[in-house]
């Protein structure tokens, strides 16, 4: 057990910080997209306490994060594919798989020969990675199943007593994890994040999105990216997708909680701001502005979190297009409802 510290990223933080990934220990720290759970990627024992800290399954593998190109030649092969991308995207929320070298370990790559590697842009992660000069593997800091901790706070509900150290470099800007893309074949999103598909193609031309981004995996179908086959960001309550015209919705969600509240559930909605008014008697949770997506992307694990805290039974939620960050968000969202969706005109 630890004594769990949190810290501001003050130079002594970042130094004790650096000091304990250097023997081998785990430290928590904010990147822009989600907050990390970091070890020294090339010391195999400091990985695999990766995966018990989070109860992680050791067939899901980690992404390895740097802070200089000048690393990649220690770890990994670069594609020609990527030079441009990343040039375009790096600093940032973009995760690319390269072919593996030697000196990356096999559990973090949970024994694919590619390994997923991500420059983040927040000012507390370059620091800690130019500090203590090593690749570092970092899966998002919640314990597996729980939504990716997008606070300090919530890395600590998660982590207390199972590391020495949180870094605290406040809430994340973007809210929802990296965009994961393979550049075997066809380019293909993995996973949806920050960087989006269209974002991609700007430069890429076409990109495909993997099929099981926005729907279950099929029977006897293998997740390209490991991570997909797990049930996550999902809240202990049942979450339902309301779908359809804006007025009809609304309409819709208050009939819903109404329903559930009668048949004795503690239920409430996830509403855009522009709705917390019209639905102020349905318990709403507000998921940022229709007009902003990125501010829906910001919010929505905070509030997935809250509904665990609150013991909710039934949570009906607004959805937003599939497009942009949009893809990201509906692909969180629908994992979290496990693409259970009620059409507002079949009420
Ligand atoms: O924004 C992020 O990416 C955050 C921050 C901390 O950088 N990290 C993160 O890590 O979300 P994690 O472990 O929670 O998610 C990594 C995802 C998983 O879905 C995993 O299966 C996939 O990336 N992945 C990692 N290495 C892979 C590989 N070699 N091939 C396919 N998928 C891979
Ligand atoms: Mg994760």
């Amino acid at each position: 057990m630890y004594n769990t510290e949190i810290l501001s990223p003050s130079p002594e933080a970042l130094e004790k910080a650096s000091g304990l990934l250097k023997s081998g220990q785990l430290v928590a720290f904010p990147t822009e997209t989600v907050y990390g759970l970091g070890a020294n990627a090339l010391n195999r024992d400091a990985v695999l306490s990766i995966f018990a800290a989070k109860d992680r399954p050791a067939d899901n593998p980690l992404i390895v994060h740097i802070w200089s190109v000048d690393q990649l030649e220690g770890i990994c092969e670069v594609p020609e594919k990527a030079w441009p991308l990343m040039e375009r995207f790096w600093p940032g929320p973009l995760t690319i798989l390269m072919p593996r070298k030697e000196t990356i370990p096999m559990e973090v790559t949970a024994g694919l020969d590619t390994v997923a590697i991500r420059m983040p842009s927040h000012p507390a992660a370059k620091a800690l990675l130019k500090a203590c000069g090593l690749p570092i593997a970092a899966p998002s800091a919640n314990r597996s199943g729980k939504p990716s901790p997008t606070t300090a706070g919530y890395v600590y509900q998660d982590m207390q007593g199972r590391i020495p150290l949180i870094l605290d470099g406040g809430p994340c800007q973007v809210g929802l994890e990296s965009t994961v893309l393979d550049l075997t074949g066809t380019p293909t999103i993995l996973r949806p994040g920050g960087i989006t598909p269209e974002d991609l193609a700007a430069i890429l031309g076409p990109v495909q999105v993997a099929g099981s981004v926005l729907r279950p995996l099929m029977k006897g179908e293998v997740a390209r990216s490991p991570g997909m086959r797990y049930r996550h960001y999902a809240p202990k309550g049942q979450v339902t997708l309301v779908n359809g015209d804006e007025a009809q919705v609304v309409a819709a969600l208050r009939k819903l909680y109404l329903q559930s509240e009668a048949d004795g559930l503690k239920a409430c909605v996830m509403c855009f701001s522009e709705h917390m008014e019209a639905l102020r008697d349905c318990c709403p949770h507000d998921i940022g502005s229709k007009e902003n997506p990125a501010s829906t992307a910001h919010l929505l694990f905070d509030t997935l979190r809250k509904l665990d805290d609150e013991d909710m039974d039934a949570i009906y939620s607004e959805v937003v297009p599939a497009e942009g960050i949009g893809l990201a968000i509906m692909n969180r969202l629908g994992r979290a409802a496990s693409f259970r969706t009620i059409e507002a005109d079949s009420l």
